[in-house]
């Protein structure tokens, strides 16, 4: 049975008819058409389908849909400027080569863009542990890391 849900997406209030078995990824990529938040295992493991909840990374996949009810969800979609400038961090992922199939790298932004939110100056190793649950198949991490690196602070 649907029922009506209220949130905050990327600044905006949204209010939208819900099933209570749907996942916030369902909710953001086939209803909303939020494409920019991927599914990859659907169970947790990736790390492809992060967002940003009450400033908290969250695997879209893992998340029943009515916990994002009265929240302030952030997806990628959601840190371009309105007159199209990038995000710090887009801007960094792509003059690193931080992005070969980008398949990861809304979900890697995404979980930088907490840590950063936190902490404007992070340690290698605590930008390592904050993409700790993000899978990369393409670049090797490197690029990733000195992407992050370099939007901190920005
Ligand atoms: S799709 Fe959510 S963690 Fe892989
Ligand atoms: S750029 Fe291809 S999976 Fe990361």
């Amino acid at each position: 049975m649907k029922r009506e849900m209220m949130f905050k997406l990327n600044g905006e209030a949204v209010n939208v008819e819900v099933e209570s078995a749907w996942t916030l990824l369902y909710l953001l990529r086939e209803i909303l058409e939020l494409t920019g938040t991927k599914l990859g295992c659907g169970y947790g493991e990736c790390g492809a389908c992060t967002v940003i909840m009450d400033g908290q990374a969250v695997n879209a996949c893992l998340v029943p849909v009515l916990e994002a009810e009265g929240k302030n969800v952030t997806t990628i979609e959601g840190l371009v400027q309105p007159d199209g400038q990038l995000h710090p961090l887009q801007r960094t992922f792509i003059d690193h080569g931080a992005v070969q199939c980008g398949f990861c790298t809304p979900g890697m932004i995404m979980s930088a863009k907490a840590l950063l939110d936190e902490n404007q100056s992070p340690t290698d190793e605590e930008i390592k542990e904050s993409i700790a649950g993000n899978l990369c198949r393409c670049t090797g991490y490197v690029k990733i890391i000195e992407a992050v690196k370099a939007a901190s602070g920005r």
